[in-house]
């Protein structure tokens, strides 16, 4: 896990789903096959109202706006409003991105951060943040409380509610804190917001929401995906809505270096935005896999926190990450290894609710059954804890994490 390649002058880390390998493949060998709840891709079908308005656009010879079409930019505005209650948000402050990972890997660059610029992110991430620092050659600093960070010059701020992997929900007045704390400053705090319509005992809100934003959106960027509201992975369509000047200089930049969003998949996401019924469909698929599989793990011997929104469920049994990853490999079920997350991470797993019915019930069904094989002091175990031990004081794991989720 620790090891680092040298990509030109950029460290980066190992590619962390690689690591994954062989317990893919004892996870495969199962007789009744593979669970994969390890990266949460999504496998429902892409809604149809999605896929029509892509065909339809399929005929795009010219070059799409960088900006995004008017009504797409539109379709934002009266999403955010309607679901979200987001308002006195204009049309002009929304920008289509590739995917929102790509503008999560490219923020720090695209703002001109670099040596001896802090970024900020939380201590159990998505990598990605951390990636982007090591792009822009700044310097990332993992820290849940902005106090610890004293004098020093921040120039960007990473908040994720609902979290990945925690599946944690930070409360209006703790974003307005955040919010307020970077604006004496003048440091922009980008929100990570694309798990926001998946709130099951947490009523996640924007960092846009006037209870948070104060009615202003100075500073403040809303970084969204639709790759999981909408089953829109495959198609790379996010966007980042906000501060006017930001998003000004945001695309000047973007505008210079090509980076458009096509023009069938700017259609395809100004129609996945009006629609709310595939939406509430799929956040209904996703509530039943949840109810499903945290009834099984927990009868399995895990502990389930935090978890009140998002994609996964967190949870530990007190052993160390990789401990449980070999276990339920042996079940057919791969998961990811906390440690992936960062240090803190390192006796926790994410299981994802990406599967299908018939595969989550296949989970379901081998927790249950087979409660009793999952004790905690087979070799194989053992051998997959010492394997994947990290050398002392090295890199923290949020540094070398999955970078693919
Ligand atoms: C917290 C978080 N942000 C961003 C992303 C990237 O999503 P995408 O690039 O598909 O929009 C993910 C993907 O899982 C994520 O978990």
């Amino acid at each position: 896990m620790c090891s680092r390649t040298e990509s030109g002058s950029l460290r980066l880390p190992t590619y962390p789903w690689d690591t994954l390998t062989e317990y893919r493949a004892r996870a495969q060998a199962h007789p009744d096959g593979l669970v994969d709840l390890s990266i949460g891709t999504p496998v429902d079908p892409v809604p149809a109202v999605i896929q029509a308005a892509l065909a339809a656009a399929s005929d795009s010879p010219g070059y799409p706006l960088t900006h995004g079409s008017p009504e797409l930019r539109a379709a934002v505005v009266g999403w955010l409003a309607r679901r979200h209650g987001v308002t006195g948000l204009a049309p002009d402050a929304v920008l289509p991105t590739i995917g929102s990972k790509e503008f999560i890997g490219g923020l720090p660059r695209l703002l001109g951060l670099g040596a001896g610029e802090l970024v900020v992110y939380p201590e159990l991430a998505y990598p990605t943040y951390d990636v982007g620092v090591r792009l822009a050659g700044a310097e990332g600093w993992a820290a849940d409380s902005l106090t610890a960070i004293g004098p020093r010059r921040v120039g960007l701020v990473w908040i994720n509610s609902p979290a990945n992997p925690t599946g944690r929900v930070l409360p209006s007045e703790h974003l307005r804190k955040i919010v307020a704390w970077a604006r004496e400053r003048d440091v922009v705090v980008a929100s990570d917001e694309c798990y926001l319509e998946l709130g099951w005992e947490g009523t996640p809100v924007s960092v846009l929401h006037e209870s948070v934003s104060g009615g202003r959106h100075d500073n403040v960027l809303a970084v969204h995906s639709l790759s999981k509201r909408s089953n829109m992975a495959g198609y790379r369509a996010g966007f980042v809505a906000g501060d006017p000047a930001l998003i000004a200089r945001l695309l000047e930049v973007r505008r210079h270096a090509g980076m458009i969003v096509p023009a069938p998949v700017q259609a395809a996401m100004a129609a996945a935005l009006a629609d709310d019924t595939h939406a509430d469909l799929q956040r209904d698929r996703y509530a039943a896999r949840r109810a499903a599989l945290r009834a099984a793990v927990t009868a399995a011997g895990f502990r389930v926190e935090h978890s009140e929104a998002g994609l996964y469920l967190w949870m530990t049994r007190d052993e160390d990450c990789w401990a449980s990853v070999a276990a339920l490999a042996d079940l057919g079920i791969l998961v990811a290894p906390g440690s992936f997350y960062g240090p803190r991470g390192a006796r926790h797993v994410r299981i994802a609710l990406t599967a299908t019915d018939e595969r989550v019930a296949a989970a379901v069904a081998r927790l249950i059954e087979q409660t009793g094989d999952l004790v905690p002091h087979g070799e194989q175990r053992e051998a997959a804890v010492e394997k994947h031990r990290p050398p002392d004081h090295d890199q923290p794991a949020a540094s070398e994490a999955d970078l693919a989720r």
